[in-house]
């Protein structure tokens, strides 16, 4: 049998992280220089049943029976299995790769299950739609952060911009003209969950004020959605500022976070906010023509560890 492969992309949050959680709209775009990729072989030597994964990355080489439970390869090569309703594997090696940093918000976590996911089911002639991929990757962003909007598994198993509301179908974005974004790593790794269950316990204690952040932020993706739509990308830099504000009055940026954005617009970005979950990771840029480079140049003087200019455009998968 010939070794099976099966990848998925980054991706970044353009406007409404967090507020997604509590059901406002979202809009995200896949990141495509960087990727998670499966690599599947069979093992005719091997133990029937006996799956071994190998995560160079991570320094994870291991059967996958002798892994906790909850762990998220586990989880995710399992909640494969289940939606397959296949209990029986033939021996098999998965190697699993990948460029995106993690703890970093370019949602590395949900790309790894989309790969998995994607490439078992190739392995074993059943493919699954996108859908269900989709949901498997969300269950084991469950296990990790509790309360995933959902947003992070949509626009990794799409590969194109979304327009995201948590519960209801995806919609595409339309981008008649195409943006630049520089993004720029504070080298700070941040678990989303650790932000995201701060972000809730400040809501609990001030639901009325953080609900009206969270709306604001809803209003201002839903400004971009129409400003993206309109072919006017060039109107985003003052939104992404706004939303910026509003995330470090609910506590999720962090001084190096602000130091980068105002390194980008002193570069020329026409607008900069953190991206992600936050208090660490990476924030964009918006990218005049042909300026993404000073601006990631400008990044790194400030300390960026990684830059990547990206665009996003219509369909990108
Ligand atoms: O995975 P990250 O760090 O890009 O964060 C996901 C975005 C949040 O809104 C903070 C959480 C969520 O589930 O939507």
């Amino acid at each position: 049998m010939p070794a099976i492969s099966a990848s998925a992309p980054g991706k970044i949050i353009l406007f409404g992280e967090h507020a997604v959680v509590y059901s406002q709209p979202a809009i995200a775009a896949p990141v495509l220089q960087v990727r998670a990729k499966a690599i599947l072989t069979a093992d005719p030597r091997g133990k029937p049943g006996s799956v071994s994964l190998q995560a160079p990355g991570i320094g994870l080489e291991a059967e996958l029976q002798t892994l906790p439970q909850r762990h998220p390869l586990r989880a995710a090569v399992e909640a494969t299995l289940r939606r397959l309703d296949v209990t029986h594997v033939p021996a098999c090696n998965i190697r699993i790769t990948s460029t995106i940093p993690v703890a970093a918000g370019l949602g590395s976590g949900a790309a790894v299950s989309v790969a998995l996911a994607r490439g078992i089911s190739a392995f074993l002639g059943k493919p699954l739609p996108d859908e269900i991929v989709s949901a498997i990757a969300y269950e084991v962003e469950e296990i990790h952060h509790g309360t995933p909007s959902g947003i992070d598994n949509t626009v990794i198993t799409c590969g194109m911009p979304v327009f995201f509301v948590r519960g209801e179908p995806i919609e595409q974005l339309r981008v008649p003209e195409p943006f630049t974004y520089v993004i720029g790593d504070s080298g700070v790794r941040s678990p989303t969950a650790i932000a995201v269950g701060d972000v809730r316990q400040r809501w609990e204690a001030d639901r009325l004020g953080y609900e009206r952040i969270f709306g604001a932020i809803g209003e201002i993706a839903r400004s971009a959605r129409a400003a993206i739509e309109q072919g006017k990308p060039q109107e985003l830099g003052g939104l992404m500022a706004a939303n910026h504000a509003y995330l470090q009055q609910i506590g999720v940026s962090s001084a190096q976070l602000d130091g980068l954005v105002v390194a980008a617009l002193n570069a020329g970005a026409q607008g900069a906010k953190l991206c992600g979950g936050g208090l660490g990771g990476n924030m964009i840029a918006l990218a005049p023509a042909g300026g993404g480079a000073k601006i990631a140049q400008a990044l790194q003087d400030a300390g960026a560890t990684r830059t990547i200019i990206t665009e996003v455009k219509q369909r990108s998968t």
